[in-house]
């Protein structure tokens, strides 16, 4: 036999993947029917995790984003592209840098993942605009409609993001197999809109089927537009069954079960968009979103969904959230974090909804027969009737695919039931209890590698075939019966390895019955099949197994923080894998003798390789075989990481533009006297941000009026979206300061935020105005962002920014306004915003401070902005991954706003008005890790106050490997 080169057969063996994207140039296909995905001949079950990149500003960690995806057991990843983080102004694009979506897409392959492309125009994503830049507010034309200057617009957008996604489908050897056009478009419909976005798509060379998100209960939209202009191949439904209100953890599907509606007989069952974690709407921190949607929720309703609905296509909303870093929120609902209580927490750790997701995912991806079925009628699960059933079956294997769910709501209930099992190899009594709020999916008839499962009341997470015998992975909840039954011509010898278990043979079946207690483990060889050895669990025990390697030469590895892929060299397998201090066990054939920790160099390939922190360094693991033929080991605890204390700070105030003599003589004249906005001022002239081109962050307004004597006071009115502000100053003297207006979802945009009397009302004080002479007003507005269009009415996201009012009595005043200088080329369109700070460079790391006083930002603070700079290195373990965050140490104040800048980019805002949190991720990339940093806060206070510190910096976590 040709032996081939080492290094080709350690490529070969190296891929950490099932699904193998094919090599550039290769034709593939997607094709679908009433069952599933065919993708190149094969029938997938698509599971598939939300990822935004804009959301996490560092590509490095897209992979490890991805990679984590990948050893979940996701085989895809759903992908919304903004269009505001690409386009500052009309025209104007920008690709590179963190907005490198080739690269994104280079990465998805390389991890071994599907992409479902999410251009929108639209994407909403409680991102800022809903993902429209900010300029489309000045655009003539209702959004979403087929009007002439939106759609010229949105064709633009589409015209420079679809030829990236095109050379990236799976027909191009990428990894790209689905196109979804829209979001959640379903009011206020237009079909030709609808079509357009299509037609447009499949001029740029998109080949792969085109789907849509339906909102909600897969109501109007799909169901008018089933055929004809406007629908699209395969329509999908978004359920979030949970809702958002994460203060109340408890709850039980306040939106309904949760099932995917059936859209169309000749499609899949697509859950487009199936909820995975939660905006924090009523502020109760991310935590307890994740409880909310943790893995009693994961059981039960995804399981029901794949079961009950036989759904096929599954799009985790959110895998991974990240961060609203710069001006990226939407305002209404969301703040800095966008962690979304996810599987994944934005700083990159995984939970136990991580664990659930790998139990669930492995399933899904081992037994290929799920990918085809049909409903079946139910085995009964007698005498209790909290307990139902509900069955599938493959029509070509038979395989059988039973869900047993308790359907006690309020989770108080654990009950017990014989299955009676009519199962394609005979009727069989396995007994089964599951608690209330869990279900679980019980297997039949079905080939698992060389063996014959007839049925078991274990679930299934894994089984691979590894020299030359089976292993699999099974597992129910802690302390319940579980009955495995498997068939052999001949009596096959069983040892019980570990745990206890009963194995009995009657001539065909092989019966094993025990409870689900640590892990057991049982060896059957003989009986006419090829060895088997069963590893059988606790859910918790079920965790600890990852899978890594091709569908030739897989690997099963027990323990580690995480695997992402495995290689074979010789008697040697390399894990690529996330460590502590901690037992690893390796699963590999028998000329495996050694266990080698660190990344494999080259592996990705590509210019995108070999960047990684981790090198490939190797590390033994010292390792003994154990009766089960696996390899036990021992990893080591990760070194840990010295923080510095965050000293050294100086400080400046800022706001000059207050002061009267402030040289305003180069910024813009604000004198519109009309606007293209749908909303029309209440004085003139105009003065929306927006209209003078100052889309994102603060802008200053500076209004000269010669008194007359007679004003009494100042009427303003700002709109600066939900928890926004502004700041008043008339002859360098201050105001006050008042709320911006919100009016974020309905009514009548005029209505006064600020009751009269109110804020928005600043009485001037005797003796500030001079009479006939020029008397000069200073606002300072909040832009925190730009409202969605979620319901497709142009009134919600084209709200103006900035004044919408001004009068001095009724004494003209002549505008000029200023916002942000420019785009930032490297940190994109929504980093930095107009404050003087910002205009001048105080952000920046070059910038120097020297001249500025020493002081600390817990220090008296008096109204206005208040700038803290200080540096501090970091050099943390080499080989390891070690988030950071930055934390505010006091009880935040409504009385302050901090605009955070790591490195000159813009991490967060903090405040009481801001919302509940205190701890900033600083994502490595953004982060130096080795070498110098800056910090700058801009602190604007409303009214005299004590600062927002004391400041420090903590660990998220800490392993050895990393991606
Ligand atoms: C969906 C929408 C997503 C996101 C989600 C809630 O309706 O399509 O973009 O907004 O709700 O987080």
């Amino acid at each position: 036999m040709r032996r081939l080169p080492a290094v080709l057969l350690a490529m070969l063996l190296t891929c950490a993947t099932l699904v193998v994207p094919a090599r550039a140039g290769t034709a593939r296909e997607v094709t679908y029917d009433k069952y599933s995905l065919t993708v190149d001949g094969r029938r997938i079950v698509l599971q598939s995790a939300e990822f935004h990149y804009f959301r996490l500003p560092s590509p490095e960690l897209w992979r490890d984003v991805m990679e984590k995806f990948r050893a979940a057991g996701f085989n895809a990843v759903s992908l919304y592209f903004s269009w505001a983080y690409h386009s500052p102004a009309p025209g104007v694009y920008d690709f590179t840098g963190v907005r490198d979506v080739d690269r994104l897409l280079r990465i998805a392959r390389q991890a071994g993942l599907y992409v479902i492309a999410r251009p929108g125009p639209y994407i909403n994503a409680e991102s800022t605009g809903g993902g429209f830049p900010a300029w489309l507010k000045t655009v003539p034309g209702r959004a979403r409609s087929s009007e002439a200057g939106y759609q010229a617009a949105y064709r633009e957008w589409l015209h420079r993001i679809n030829p990236i996604i095109a050379r990236h489908q799976v027909t191009e050897g990428g990894p790209v197999v689905l196109y979804n056009a829209e979001n959640e478009y379903q009011v206020n419909t237009d079909a030709a809109y609808m079509q357009d976005i299509q037609d447009q798509a499949r001029a740029d060379g998109i080949e792969v089927p085109i789907t849509t998100n339906d909102c909600c209960d897969g109501g109007s939209w799909s169901s008018t537009w089933a055929t004809g202009p406007g629908a699209v191949q395969i329509p999908g439904v978004d359920d979030y069954p949970q809702s958002f209100e994460c203060a109340n953890p408890d709850l039980w599907g306040p939106w309904g079960e949760g099932l995917t509606e059936r859209l169309r007989d000749d499609i899949p069952v697509f859950a487009a968009e199936y909820q995975a974690g939660a905006i924090d709407l009523g502020n109760a921190g991310y935590d307890k979103c994740r409880e909310l949607t943790g893995p009693a929720f994961m059981k039960f309703f995804y399981k029901n969904n794949l079961i009950q609905t036989g759904a096929t296509m599954f799009s985790y909303y959110m895998g991974y959230g990240g961060t609203n870093w710069g001006w990226l929120a939407q305002p209404n609902d969301v703040y800095t974090s966008y962690d979304y209580g996810a599987a994944i927490t934005e700083a990159r750790r995984p939970t136990p909804k991580y664990d659930e997701f790998k139990r669930q995912g492995y399933f899904l991806e081992a037994v290929a027969p799920l990918a085809k079925t049909d409903a079946i009628t139910s085995p009964a699960a007698p005498g209790n009737g909290a307990l139902t059933t509900v069955a599938r079956a493959n029509p070509d294997t038979g395989t059988q695919f039973v869900l047993l769910r308790h359907t006690d709501r309020a989770a108080t209930g654990t009950d017990a039931a014989t299955l009676d099992w009519a199962a394609p190899d005979g009727r069989y009594q396995v007994p089964a209890r599951v608690k209330g709020r869990d279900a679980h999916v019980l297997v039949a008839g079905y080939d698992l590698g060389g063996q014959r499962l007839a049925v078991s009341t274990s679930e299934i997470m894994t089984h691979a075939a590894i020299g030359g015998r089976d292993v699999a992975v099974l597992y129910g909840s802690a302390g319940s019966p579980g009955a495995t039954v498997l068939r052999y011509s001949a009596q096959p010898s069983v040892k019980v390895l570990e745990g206890s278990v009963r194995a009995a043979y009657d001539g065909g079946d092989l019966r094993l019955d025990y409870a689900h207690e640590g892990l057991a483990r049982v060896l059957v060889m003989g009986g006419g099949r090829r060895p088997l050895l069963l590893l059988i669990g606790t859910d918790e025990e079920a965790a600890r197994f990852w899978r890594a390697g091709t569908p030739m030469n897989p690997v099963l590895v027990r323990g580690t923080e995480l695997v992402r892929s495995a290689a074979v060299t010789g008697d040697t397998v390399r894990l690529s894998a996330d460590t502590v201090a901690g037992e690893v066990e390796v699963f590999a054939p028998p000329s495996i003798r050694r266990v080698e920790l660190g990344r494999s160099g080259g592996q990705s390939g590509g210019q995108d390789a070999g960047q990684s922190g981790q090198s490939a360094g190797r590390d033994e693991v010292r390792v003994s075989r154990t009766a089960s033929g696996s390899l036990i080991g021992a990893t080591r605890a990760p070194a840990s990481a010295k923080l510095p204390d965050l000293t050294g700070w100086r400080a400046r105030a800022e706001a000059p533009e207050a002061a009267p003599g402030f040289d305003d003589s180069r910024w813009k004249v604000a004198d519109h006297t009309t606007t293209g906005n749908p909303h029309q001022p209440k004085t003139l002239p105009v003065l929306y941000a927006d209209d003078y081109g100052y889309h994102y962050g603060n802008v200053w307004y500076r209004g000269r009026f010669t008194a007359t004597g007679a004003e009494t006071r100042v009427d303003l009115n700002a709109i600066t979206g939900l928890r926004g502000n502004y700041l008043v100053w008339l002859n360098g003297r201050y105001l006050g300061t008042a709320a911006g207006g919100v009016q974020a979802d309905s009514g009548d945009l005029w209505t006064p935020p600020n009751p009269d009397p109110g804020p928005g009302r600043f009485d001037i004080p005797a003796g500030l105005l001079k009479p006939g002479q020029d008397n000069v007003l200073a606002v300072l507005v909040a832009n925190m962002g730009h409202n969605d269009d979620w319901i497709a009415d142009d009134l919600r996201f084209k709200q103006p920014r900035g004044l919408v009012a001004a009068s001095v009595g009724t004494t003209p005043i002549t505008w000029k306004i200023q916002g942000t200088a420019g785009t930032d080329k490297l940190r994109g369109p929504l980093s930095t915003g107009g404050l003087y700070g910002e205009r001048t460079g105080w952000h920046l790391p070059k910038y120097r401070d020297k001249a500025w006083k020493e002081a600390a930002p817990d220090a008296a603070l008096a109204p206005g902005v208040t700038w803290y700079r200080t540096s501090f290195r970091l050099d943390l373990p080499k080989g390891q991954d070690v988030p950071i965050g930055l934390r505010f140490g006091g009880d935040p104040s409504p009385a302050y706003r901090v605009l955070i800048f790591l490195n000159g980019w813009n991490v967060g805002q903090y405040g009481g008005d801001i919302g509940p949190q205190r701890d900033f991720s600083l994502p490595a990339g953004l982060l130096t890790e080795h070498g110098a940093n800056t910090l700058a806060l801009a602190v604007t206070a409303g009214q005299p106050t004590s600062g927002p510190g004391p400041l420090s910096l903590f660990t998220y976590g800490n392993v050895r490997g990393g991606p």
